[in-house]
């Protein structure tokens, strides 16, 4: 009997290492040493995933000099993929190549299953790619008069043969293409299989085309990525106003439509559902792909988007008990939620965690995953509906607070929503008390040159969310705001940038006659409002946790990531911290979307720490309303901000002028 002669390959970076036959594949020692090597074609030299690179050289620690002459020239296959597709100078299509002698064989990150991508959170998370889909090539026997085995059967028999995959289902769709493509592909096609369980899409020979979405469904806008499902690469992104606005600005209002008007919930739902797909068509177009290679999207709302975007009436959420319909995650057809991608490819949908701290929330603990850090986090996605969340590896607690559009400039007399013009960073000489201010859309400031030029086309147009924060804050700091969050009308006789209104006192920004923008008491009230709301709620979790600090902060949400941290503390937004550890963090909703679209056991993690989360009803908390009447104060009654304090001088108690019932001004004392 021929003893066949054997050889060490060791693998980097894993370090796996085993002797082999000579004349063995690459990719099958791999696979056999448990090495992560791709592979969609299954060895035929066709897909490419399985490149390796020769390491050369001598490695005492391994004992081997590895050099060419321990592989196979190239093969025929691997000739003609060269050829075909390109094959950079050193790499090796690992399915091609045997082993003739010892030798260290690289595997590229692009080349192994289960790589690793970083997503931009607050901790630049890597995340292991491990999608739900997965394709396969293979070639099928063909039917026999004498062997009357179904035409699925015979896949399934070759997705074990070739693949090791037992016991798969097929969708009924699937199953109705399935003999047209087979005969197409002369008997050779690729599947796609979710979760290694069930067929959901085919294509006649083969196909590696995959894609998939992860779409952050908000109130106000809908943002949406385009992600090539095995590299994780985000190839295009986009994002719109939720169509459902037309029908009410906030979430109450659109419930309520759908409780006064019979029938509204579907037209909520056709809505939602036409923006998203109105995304679809953009992403694909940017990419310059079918929206049919979309396989797979993973959705992220508040749950009354979660709701509507299922077709499932929100009036139960719209009062309490705030009951949700389910609180578990879903998988979907797409073609059941109209989505216009691969109608077979899967539509999940995170779980909500309560009646009205949603999905969303979920997709921001799967992001900044705060419970696997010992340091207490507290997580505030500041939109109409704070949604706050706070703990550590030992217990996570979360709750939503009701801060109303305040934030997103809303209920604010100069008002208006982040777009070009508007006001978003306020400065404000603490002597002259004139502001100056840079508005969206232009990096200057109000008082450097070019600045009109350069705002000709917007013009200055009103005060996003960001800076009536920052202009509220530095009001303070100058003395035109006290401490309870009264404009000092003692100022006005002196300063032109305080003027009498009606009972009370206006500070002016920009006196221009066509449209000037004033800060009214009236919004310095609805700010403070919205602030104590989500201080007391912050506040109560802490008290629920049994800590008086926290010792970090993240800011998420369309809004929440364009505040500046110091400002949102010198207004007493969130609680006292050092503000190092107190971040924005973008939309960290969309990163956990993406990070479950892009591993598969994420999702998993997700519907397990849901039921993990200890969930705090902020509206029945007897303490609430004292917390909340304590916060109204700049930047708090009691709370000492001793950070905050280090770096910024707080101005102290004062006294102001208000005027009262008969008209006339009297001072009134700070409490
Ligand atoms: S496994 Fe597809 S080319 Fe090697």
């Amino acid at each position: 009997m021929e003893i066949l002669e054997k050889h060490l390959v060791v693998f980097t970076p894993s370090g796996k290492r085993g002797h082999f036959p000579a004349g063995t594949s690459l990719l099958d020692a791999g696979r056999s040493l448990g090495v992560d090597i791709d592979s969609v074609c299954g060895g035929r030299g066709i897909c490419g995933r399985c490149q390796v690179r020769l390491v050369e050289g001598e490695f005492a620690k391994h004992g081997v000099k590895s050099t060419k002459s321990g592989l196979s020239t190239f093969a025929k296959g691997e000739v003609k993929y060269r050829e075909r597709r390109g094959l950079a100078e050193n790499r090796r299509l690992s399915c091609h190549t045997k082993l003739l002698g010892d030798v260290v064989i690289d595997v590229p990150a692009s080349s192994q299953v289960h790589s690793q991508v970083v997503v931009k959170t607050a901790d630049n998370r890597k995340i292991e790619m491990d999608p739900a889909i997965r394709l396969h090539f293979i070639t099928v026997q063909e039917p026999d008069m004498h062997n009357p085995t179904g035409d699925f059967e015979r896949v399934a028999q070759a997705l074990e043969q070739q693949w090791g995959l037992l016991e798969l289902e097929c969708d009924l769709r699937t199953l109705q293409k399935l003999q047209k493509a087979l005969r197409l592909g002369k008997w050779e096609i690729t599947v796609a299989i979710h979760r290694d369980l069930r067929i959901t899409a085919v294509w006649p020979g083969f196909h590696d085309k995959a894609y998939g979405i992860a779409v952050d469904v908000g109130s106000t806008t809908i943002a949406m990525h385009l992600c090539e499902l095995f590299s994780g690469d985000v190839v295009a992104t986009s994002g719109l106003m939720n169509p459902q606005i037309r029908y009410g600005e906030d979430l109450m209002s659109r419930v309520s439509y759908v409780m006064m008007n019979p029938g509204g919930e579907v037209v909520l739902t056709d809505a939602v559902r036409k923006g998203i797909n109105k995304l679809i068509k953009a992403v694909s177009d940017m990419a310059n792909i079918d929206p049919d290679h979309i396989l797979n999207a993973v959705f992220v709302g508040n749950p009354i988007m979660h709701h509507l975007i299922l077709g499932i009436d929100p009036t139960e959420l719209g009062g309490a008990p705030f009951a949700l319909t389910t609180n578990s995650g879903m998988t979907l057809w797409a073609s059941e939620i109209d989505l216009i991608s691969n109608p077979d490819g899967r539509a999940y949908f995170l779980p909500c965690i309560a009646g009205h701290v949603g999905a969303d929330t979920t997709a921001v603990i799967l992001s900044e995953a705060p419970h696997l850090q010992e340091r207490i986090t507290l997580i505030v996605d500041v939109g109409t509906n704070a949604e706050l969340v706070l703990g550590n590896n030992e217990r996570l607690l979360a709750a939503s607070s009701p801060t109303g559009p305040a934030f997103e400039g809303a209920q604010i007399a100069c008002g208006q929503r982040a777009a070009p013009g508007a006001i978003e960073r306020v400065r404000i000489d603490p002597i002259t008390k004139k502001a100056r201010f840079q508005v969206i859309g232009s990096a200057l400031w109000s008082d450097e040159e070019g600045f009109s030029e350069a705002t000709k086309k917007s013009g200055v147009t009103g005060i996003c969310g960001s800076g009536i924060i920052e202009a509220l804050a530095e009001m303070y700091l100058a003395g035109i705001l006290t401490t309870d969050g009264v404009i000092d009308g003692s100022l006005a006789d002196t300063c032109p940038y305080i003027i009498p209104t009606d009972r009370t006192f206006a500070y002016v920004m920009l006196d221009n006659e066509e449209n000037p923008i004033r800060v009214y008491q009236t919004d310095v009230r609805a700010i403070q409002l919205a602030k104590a709301a989500l201080y007391a709620g912050a506040k109560l979790l802490m008290d629920r946790l049994g800590v008086d600090a926290v010792d970090r902060i993240l800011l998420t949400g369309a809004f929440g990531s364009h505040i500046d941290p110091k400002y949102a503390m010198i207004l007493g937004m969130i609680p006292d911290c050092d503000l190092d550890d107190v971040n924005a963090i973008g939309n960290a909703a969309s990163t956990g979307a993406r990070i479950a679209l892009l591993n598969k056991n994420a999702r998993d993690e997700a519907e397990e720490l849901v039921k993990r989360v200890e969930k705090v009803e902020t509206a029945v908390e007897p303490t609430f309303q004292q917390y909340f009447i304590e916060a109204m104060a700049l930047p708090h009654k009691t709370a000492d901000f001793e950070n905050l304090k280090k770096i910024v001088d707080l101005p102290k108690p004062s006294t102001a002028t208000i005027v009262d019932g008969s008209g006339r001004r009297r001072r009134r004392r700070a409490k």
